[in-house]
């Protein structure tokens, strides 16, 4: 059995060296594999495939199999593992499956490496601000490289969701509001995890989430009912999805959210008529955490075997933890409730993901312990972290030059509770652990390593993140008064944002903004950093600070990146991947809205606005500001009249105007000006960021493609209609020069 397995790895090895991160096309060797493999499993062994369950946890924090576990594994009844890792850990359970199954299929490891596995880097929504694709790759494909000596196989990542409401915590873990943005900062980090190769030492298997629209729910409030239009759905939230698909991801995960009463995970249309008819994915779909059981939750399943039924024939190919597959589908088949069929081909789906990764050929791949100290944490990956952090940092404002500081600052007071040591974990954001604090490099120590010898830092933490007691304002205005400069760091903490992290008033919490006035009373001149796992309504702060530099959670080198930000060792050049509102009450704020009957019009009350609020966000997509300045002009198109289906090239001078050589994230924005169905009032098509010394000026240029001009009409058909057509450029979604053109018939 094994040895027919392996002449077909040959085979396939053959095969996927040839292949590039781009596409899964099917090998018909593996596949008639496949086949001869379901030939000789029972029900209960395929149905094993199908499911995945987690290990225990032992008092040791360490995830361990106990004996149920152990006994489901030996009978074939386990597919994949959750959060179970350690190279010897995974290779000791990977034995059990290999050696002691009857079928000796081997079992994958999933785990949810999100921003990095020991090296944490940037959340990946500050990551999105770096606007840099190649970085983000080499950012997941360190984490895949940390994770690869771990005994990890698989991570539940790229998070692709689009999310419009800064309320929703899961916002962290994405790419912000824009399908574009975030449709390339998913391929990058497929293409990062999966490697160019996913047979390569350090590839690890991704898996683009949620599958769908899990960041439209209602109210900001997680796991919330999600009702868009199929044209919403289409244009804003499925794009990211299927570039991940694109870019050859190997698996997807169905979200917990329905959307307009029907439930994702059990969802036909979304896995199976979407997905696999018109996308062409071929990989596997697990559920999540719970998802087919959930189904009950909906009450679309009376009960779990309705639930499982219903996941099955949906396409959702893994059960996640609801154990539904493995047991109740039992019955559910032998009664013909459920054919046999679908269980096969759910099955073949699965098999041939392990197959594709290499695990019938090299079962213990990523088990061998001898790896990790070399790799986990190693010089190199904290350099490219602290590179990466350097670059996901938004300068929100800078009024008078305040920044960059000098190294010779005589004294400088460091404020606020994410400043020091004894909050550092916080640092690090959603999703990411770590049991030696002493690898978080803090706001203080970042600081002090950069300053000359006879600067002063005096440092206090003001008050809590979150609560109300042990406030030491009073101090903390004491040290603010001996010194040139506050730096005040405020925000959130590292449970505030992520999963099951709503909010619903997204100021500072507890007493920061306190603490903040009082900062500003002192007359010193205010730096204000933010750090936090969405956009918080600042406007109070902004408008009484010198300067905002918008931090995120950075992860381990958050005190490094951020001196050399605030000292000018790296000038900033990150953009807003999200609209920063002013207040609660403006949510959903994007840039990408449509005009309405009404636009908003100073003059006339009758038009769309509130009484209370102004309508423009507090800073706007794509916003962030550099310590030199750039220079738009000469907007030129190769065409002002093109027919449909003709590319056109625009392109755009930008010169660096100051004193100081920065990058420039350069972006470009589309609008059908007139058409059959309402069109938003810029979207964007394309970005690219360069760098100018003092002086220099570059010629950008972009290519508008047939389909960057088309959008869903009225029977959803993609068109291409003619008429004018507005090209803005830009360094935000706000400040750019426009340009027209027409396309003919
Ligand atoms: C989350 C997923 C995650 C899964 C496994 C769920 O609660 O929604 O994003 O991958 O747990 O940890």
């Amino acid at each position: 059995m094994r040895q027919i397995v392996q002449l077909h790895f040959i085979l396939l090895l053959f095969f996927f060296a040839r292949l590039s991160a781009q596409s899964i096309p099917l090998s018909p060797p593996i596949e008639a594999k496949i086949d001869s493999i379901i030939r000789l499993m029972t029900l209960e062994e395929k149905l094993g495939q199908l499911n995945q369950i987690g290990g225990t946890w032992y008092d040791d924090k360490t995830e361990r199999l106990n004996e149920e576990q152990t006994a489901l594994l030996r009978q074939g009844k386990i597919g994949s593992f959750l959060g179970v890792m350690g190279a010897e850990e995974t290779g000791r359970i990977q034995r059990i499956a290999v050696e002691q199954s009857r079928m000796h299929i081997p079992v994958l490891f999933g785990y949810d490496v999100i921003h990095g596995l020991a090296t944490i880097t940037p959340i990946p929504l500050a990551e999105a601000s770096s606007w840099n694709l190649s970085l983000v790759e080499q950012s997941a494909h360190m984490a895949a490289v940390e994770a690869s000596v771990v005994g990890i196989h698989w991570t539940y990542a790229p998070m692709v969701d689009i999310a419009r409401d800064p309320r929703w915590g899961r916002i962290a873990e994405g790419s912000g509001e824009d399908p574009y943005l975030s449709s390339v900062m998913a391929a990058a980090r497929v293409r990062g995890f999966q490697g160019m190769n996913i047979l390569d030492d350090g590839s690890i298997l991704a898996c683009a989430k949620h599958f769908a629209a899990y960041g439209g729910a209602e109210a900001g409030r997680d796991y919330n009912t999600v009702d868009i239009s199929e044209r919403t759905l289409r244009e804003v939230y499925l794009p990211p999805y299927k570039a991940a698909v694109d870019a050859g991801v190997w698996t997807l995960m169905s979200a917990l959210n329905e959307i307009g009463g029907d439930p994702s995970s059990g969802s036909r249309w979304l896995m199976t008529d979407v997905l696999r008819n018109e996308w062409g994915f071929n990989g596997f779909v697990v559920s999540d955490y719970t998802s087919i059981q959930e189904l009950i939750n909906h009450r679309i399943a009376k009960d779990r075997t309705e639930a499982g039924i219903i996941g099955l024939n949906a396409g959702v190919d893994v059960d996640m933890v609801s154990r539904i597959y493995m047991n109740e589908m039992i019955d559910a088949v032998r009664s013909k409730k459920i054919s046999e069929t679908i269980v096969n081909e759910s099955v073949r789906r699965v098999l041939r993901v392990k197959f594709a990764y290499g695990l019938f050929d090299h079962p213990y791949r990523n088990s061998d312990p001898s790896k990790g100290p070399n790799v986990l944490l190693s010089s190199q990956h904290r350099a490219l972290a602290r590179t990466i952090a350097g670059e996901s940092i938004v300068l929100l404002k800078n009024e008078n030059e305040s920044l960059p500081l000098s190294k010779k600052t005589k004294t400088i007071a460091l404020i606020g509770p994410l400043a020091g040591n004894e909050n550092k974990r916080e640092l690090l954001g959603t999703w990411a652990w770590t049991d030696k604090p002493d690898i978080i490099v803090s706001v203080v120590d970042g600081i002090r390593s950069k300053l000359g010898p006879t600067a002063k830092l005096i440092y206090e933490k003001g008050c809590e993140i979150e609560s109300d007691s042990g406030a030491r304002i009073e101090q903390a205005i004491k040290a603010a008064r001996q010194a040139d400069v506050i730096v005040a760091v405020l925000g959130e903490s590292q449970h505030m944002s992520g999963e099951a992290a709503s909010r619903t008033n997204l100021d500072l919490p507890g007493r920061q903004r306190e603490l903040l006035k009082a900062l500003v009373k002192t007359g010193k001149p205010v730096i204000l950093v933010v750090m936090n796992g969405r956009p918080l309504t600042i406007q109070w702060e902004t408008e009484h600070v010198a300067a905002v530099v918008e931090a995120w959670h950075l992860g381990v080198e958050t005190g490094n990146a951020l001196a050399d930000v605030l000292f000018g060792d790296v000038n900033p050049s990150g953009k807003l991947p999200v609209t920063f509102p002013r207040n609660v009450g403006q949510i959903p704020h994007y840039y990408n809205h449509k005009n309405s009957g009404r636009p908003f019009s100073e003059t006339d009350k009758y038009t769309s606005r509130y009484i209370d609020s102004p309508n423009e966000p507090l800073f706007p997509f794509g916003y962030g500001l550099s310590y030199t300045t750039f220079q738009y002009s000469n907007l030129t198109l190769s065409a002002t009249n093109i027919t449909k289906g003709q590319t056109l090239t625009v392109s755009v001078d930008v010169e660096n105007t100051g004193k100081r050589s920065g990058e420039e994230v350069v972006q470009l924005y589309l609008r059908d000006d007139v058409a059959s169905v309402t069109r938003p009032v810029k979207e964007l098509k394309g970005f690219k960021k360069i760098s100018l010394n003092p002086g220099e000026k570059k010629t950008v240029a972009f290519t508008l493609s047939p389909d960057m001009m088309s959008f869903y009409d009225l029977s959803m058909k993609r068109v291409i209609e003619p008429g004018t057509f507005t090209v803005s450029v830009g360094g935000n979604s706000v400040d750019c020069i426009q340009s027209q053109y027409t396309v003919g018939e």
